[in-house]
């Protein structure tokens, strides 16, 4: 079973290719027909369940198959090793022709799109995305990144890569929240773009065991890269609508900067997020009760968290959201649910409107 969209972008147009028992070796031979060296870029966590297993595969292809391995989790997006992988190549000899395969979740993927954006001035890259979310979201759309010290993903490049392979059977290893992340981010494309996907995934009986249905999977997967490919269409470098893609972020990276990233996971604080989102569109007129409780349920149902933090205050939100670079002009700007199945972005939203609606939320525990 094996399932392939196109990213339409001319020149850097490229498949996403979604199945189970992926042949990674004629896949990557088909994304880069001329190449000879590649660098498997993984964590510590990941290669021992899948890099050996991968490297067959290229070697079989005849590819001559180097590896970095970096230590797992978000502290590490960094500059650090980012020039872990850069010593990597420059002391296997690597040249502008040699490509990158990001074998990981949404950090290694990140890292490894913007070593390739700067390797060089620029090499070919592969992802191999191992998390739900990174199948879902962060392989897609060419956004590479590592963080500063002061900040998440402030330095990047948009660079896309020249394919990706998103093998379902990796995530049958990935532990439980980790997949709830993933959901988060799922539920955000029902609630911004497809109200019929939204109405799909509120039938699924067990939506915190859905890697155990590969068929349901591959359909969810799928319906969100093809979102995601068709918004990053029309907007590649987020003068537009991409930035419906930031809906829930907002408010979570608030979330995130407050507890100390890695606390919360994206994914969760995602979840939250699109919670307070949609109370902002209720009070607003936006949204009805009705629709606000369907999204509160998902949430829910998702084993995603649905109240704001005891120690957060509204003030709290306010002043990390006044750091998030989105800020622009000194206006943060929201993307608001308009119902369930789009959204848009508002920037004439008061910090006075904000702390009122969180401090509703809290008293009633986002609860109607
Ligand atoms: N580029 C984008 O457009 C974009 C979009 C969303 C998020 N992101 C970025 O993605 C990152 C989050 O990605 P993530 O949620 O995948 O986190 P992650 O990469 O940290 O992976 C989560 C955890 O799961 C482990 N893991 C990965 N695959 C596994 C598997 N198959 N089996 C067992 N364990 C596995 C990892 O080692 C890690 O411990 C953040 O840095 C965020 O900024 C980027």
């Amino acid at each position: 079973m094996q399932h392939t969209l196109q990213v339409e972008l001319k020149e850097r147009s490229y498949p996403i290719v979604i199945g189970q028992d992926l042949s990674y070796g004629s896949l990557v031979r088909q994304a880069l027909p001329q190449v000879q060296e590649l660098m498997v870029v993984t964590n510590a966590t990941i290669a021992p369940l899948y890099l050996e297993k991968c490297t067959a595969m290229l070697k079989a292809e005849g590819f001559h198959v180097h590896q970095v391995i970096l230590p797992d989790g978000e502290a590490y997006k960094t500059v650090d090793s980012y020039m872990q992988i850069m010593t990597a190549l420059i002391e296997a000899n690597l040249a502008r022709d040699c490509a990158l395969l990001a074998l990981g979740g949404g950090v290694i993927g990140d890292m490894t799109g913007f070593a390739a954006a700067t390797f060089n001035r620029g090499v070919a890259y592969v992802q191999l995305p191992t998390t739900l979310l990174a199948m879902v979201d962060s392989s897609v759309g060419g956004k590479t990144a590592i963080n500063h010290p002061l900040g998440k993903n402030l330095i990047g490049a948009f660079y896309q890569p020249k394919a990706v392979l998103a093998d379902l059977n990796t995530l049958d290893t990935l532990p439980p929240r980790e997949v709830s992340a993933g959901m988060g981010e799922v539920i955000k494309y029902g609630m911004l773009y497809d109200a019929d996907f939204f109405t799909k995934l509120e039938h699924i009986p067990h939506l915190d065991a859905i890697c155990a249905d590969k068929a349901l999977l591959a359909a969810i997967v799928e319906r969100c890269c093809a979102i995601k490919a068709e918004v990053v269409v029309q907007d590649e470098r987020e003068g537009g609508i991409r930035a419906w893609l930031n809906l829930g972020h907002t408010f979570a990276h608030a979330l995130e900067a407050f507890l100390g990233f890695g606390t919360w996971l994206h994914g969760e604080a995602v979840g939250l997020g699109l919670l307070l989102a949609s109370y902002l569109a209720l009070q607003r007129g936006l949204m009805t009760e009705d629709e606000y409780q369907r999204v509160h349920h998902l949430v829910a149902a998702c084993r995603l968290p649905t109240q704001i933090p005891e120690a957060m205050q509204p003030q709290d939100f306010i002043a990390a959201m006044r750091h998030d670079k989105k800020v622009k002009g000194g206006v943060i700007r929201y993307v608001l649910p308009l119902g369930i199945g789009r959204c848009q972005v508002f920037a004439d939203v008061a910090d006075d409107e904000v702390c009122a609606m969180l401090a509703a939320f809290k008293a009633h525990k986002g609860l109607r």
